[in-house]
């Protein structure tokens, strides 16, 4: 199986609201395995183009299940999805997925404009100077951005390689949990296609995803990709630091962190620990952006969206403003979808919002079969 890019991704990239875009290809369900939790959600069409929620849902990874982006756990995952899937009544089998982690390679090069199949070709047979695994161990896809560099002979490639076993792994699970796994996209690309779906690609953004043992970054310029990274932070840092420092069990110190239980003489100690830890996340942002800025400076970015549990933090988007001097808005990947309120509740799906962004923009990409 290769990456599947988005079919409205192919270039010459069409601007602007993609909402509307002409094909009745269906949809499939959108799933998020993350190491915190499982993300799951499902879009109809609209007669206007635009899409429906029809399902969403989330349930907790069993512990221990997953390790930097790899299934440990297949068998306990897959009965979570199970279970899952039941609860919200989805009849839909066909399924998109997203990897990320050490597993997964994410790189732009410049190569020579060539055709599409030279393309192919030229990627299978020079993979290996690109990057640093065996070419016969990985699942290799790329694509042309299209976009000229100085020299009009040449083009920037987005390559995408991910290690066949890791991949394998998940495509076995969703088998076993009765699915049909359609597509399978890489984290950052699944958050630029939630975003592209509700407001199109016109400015230049950073997407910065914060969930509980990673943070993905992809930085877009005019609708192109520029920069996608995967950085090791994230919000289970704080469970463990408070852990730590207090000497909790793992419950005790997460309903701390979220604020479901109350910090009382403990909030001095516990506020020095998520300042530190944020700024951590702002140093790892600055680095992203002042990389984007020496490449690209007459595109200055217009703003920050985050997404993830990571970004419900309070004050995080406030610091993150204040460090860079970037306008941050907290990603709402339901903006423009209908959704009927008996059905879902509006509180819920507000509060579950920006976690779902990645499960969004996997249950929008039409599938071809
Ligand atoms: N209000 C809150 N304040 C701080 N952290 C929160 C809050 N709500 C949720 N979180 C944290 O967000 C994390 C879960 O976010 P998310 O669902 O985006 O992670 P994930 O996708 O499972 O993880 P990853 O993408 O890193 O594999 C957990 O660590 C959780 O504690
Ligand atoms: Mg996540």
């Amino acid at each position: 199986m290769a990456f599947k890019r988005p079919t409205r991704h192919s270039p010459p990239r069409p601007k602007g609201l993609s909402l509307s875009f002409s094909s009745k290809k269906p949809l499939s369900l959108g799933l998020d395995i993350g190491s915190h939790s499982i993300k799951i959600c499902e879009f109809r069409r609209t007669s206007g183009g635009g899409y429906k929620l029809v399902a969403l849902g989330s349930a907790l990874m069993p512990p221990d299940a997953m390790e930097d982006g790899a299934l440990l756990d297949p068998d306990a995952v897959a009965k979570t999805i199970v279970a899952l899937i039941r609860n919200l009544k989805i009849k839909e089998k066909r399924v998109a997925f997203s990897v990320s982690g050490y597993s997964v390679i994410v790189k732009k090069i410049n190569l020579e404009v060539m055709t599409e199949a030279e393309l192919e070709k030229h990627i299978h047979e020079e993979a290996e100077q690109y990057i640093p695994f065996d070419i016969n161990d990985v699942y290799l896809d790329c694509q042309d951005l299209h976009t000229n560099t100085e020299d009009e002979n040449r083009t920037d490639v987005m390559l995408v390689a991910a290690k066949r076993e890791m991949v394998d792994g998940y495509l076995n699970m969703l088998r076993s949990a009765g699915l049909k796994p359609v597509v399978v996209d890489v984290d950052a690309f699944a958050l630029e296609n939630a975003f592209e779906a509700n407001f199109g690609l016109k400015d230049n953004i950073a997407l910065i995803d914060i969930g509980a043992s990673k943070m993905n970054i992809n930085i877009l310029s005019g609708g192109v990709s520029t920069l996608a990274r995967d950085v090791v932070l994230g919000s289970r840092q704080l469970t463990e630091q408070i852990q730590r420092r207090f000497d909790l069990p793992y419950e005790e110190a997460e309903a701390l962190k979220i604020g479901s239980r109350p910090a009382d003489d403990l909030q001095a100690d516990v506020a020095r620990i998520f300042k530190e830890t944020c700024r951590q996340w702002v140093g790892e942002i600055k680095r992203a952006l002042d990389f984007y800025a020496s490449n690209y400076p007459d595109a200055p970015i217009d703003k920050l969206v985050l997404s993830g549990g990571g970004s419900r933090i309070a004050g995080l988007a406030e610091l993150i403003a204040t460090e860079t001097r970037v306008p941050v808005e907290i990603f709402n990947p339901f903006a423009m979808a209908e959704f009927n309120s008996d059905a879902i509740d509006p509180a819920y799906l507000k509060a579950i919002a920006p976690q779902m962004a990645l499960a969004a923009g996997l249950a929008t990409r039409p599938v071809e079969f």
